[in-house]
């Protein structure tokens, strides 16, 4: 049975800047289960990215409750939250955060740091998925020796290396072409098969429309 990975209860963020606020996200309401994929689509500003960071507990809320499996959010120690995002979610951020001074290999390796799997193991599932996103052959390059695209597609394997429960996708396909866009998203939708639950934050209509649910965010608001 489809079980509830993340679930938002009128959930705001607002951030003041001097005398400044700004409402970024404006009491969201959301269910999101195992095996569902859901695409968030917005101009620029509209809340996108604030809400994936509300999802994945890298913001406390304003007013309202965020719930990680049932966890809330708002009760986790910061080590807490750490391990559930380390172990059970994959963050394909924004400005995607590659570490420079380790190789795409390594980058990947490293959220299976506190997993059981042997180094040999560890090894050859970060091989798989980068062969998977079609960079076989360039592993052992540093993400400054590869272009935009390609940094893309190592964040995007970096995320799955774990298969987590949850993935959030912040413009996981804006470096690449179409193309290779579709054969990211068409990966994301596989592990979406495998029980896994997808947010897919996007302004291009395009690849929103291959997913089945998506959202429309306007001003910090989903209509
Ligand atoms: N840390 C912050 N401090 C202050 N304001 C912020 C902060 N982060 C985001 N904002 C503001 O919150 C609003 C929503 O920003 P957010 O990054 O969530 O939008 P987005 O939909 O992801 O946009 P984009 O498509 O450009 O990535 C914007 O007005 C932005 O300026
Ligand atoms: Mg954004």
């Amino acid at each position: 049975m489809a079980q509830t990975v993340s679930r938002l209860v009128s959930a705001s963020k607002t951030f003041e800047l001097g005398p400044e606020r700004i409402r970024a996200v404006q009491e969201v309401s959301l269910s999101i289960s195992s095996g569902e994929t859901l695409g968030i689509i917005g101009p620029s500003g509209a809340g996108k990215t604030t809400l994936l960071r509300l999802i994945a507990a890298l913001e406390t809320p304003s007013s309202g409750d965020v719930f990680f499996l049932e966890h809330n959010v708002k009760d986790l120690k910061p080590t807490e939250r750490r391990r559930f995002r380390l172990e059970k979610m994959g963050y394909v951020f924004q400005q995607l955060k590659l570490l420079p001074t380790l190789s795409a290999l390594e980058n990947v390796e490293l959220p299976m740091a506190l997993s059981s799997k042997t180094g040999d193991e560890q090894r050859s599932r970060a091989m798989q998925l980068l062969d998977s996103v079609g960079l076989g052959g360039k592993e052992h390059r540093r993400p400054e020796k590869l272009s935009l695209g390609e940094q893309q597609r190592v964040a995007v394997a970096r995320a799955l290396v774990n298969n987590p429960e949850l993935i959030l996708a912040d413009e996981p396909t804006s470096q690449l072409d179409s193309t290779t866009g579709r054969k990211v998203i068409d990966l994301l939708l596989e592990l979406g098969d495998k029980n896994s639950a997808i947010v897919i934050a996007t302004h291009d209509r395009e690849l929103a429309s291959s997913l089945k649910k998506t959202y429309e965010m306007r001003d910090g608001s989903l209509a």
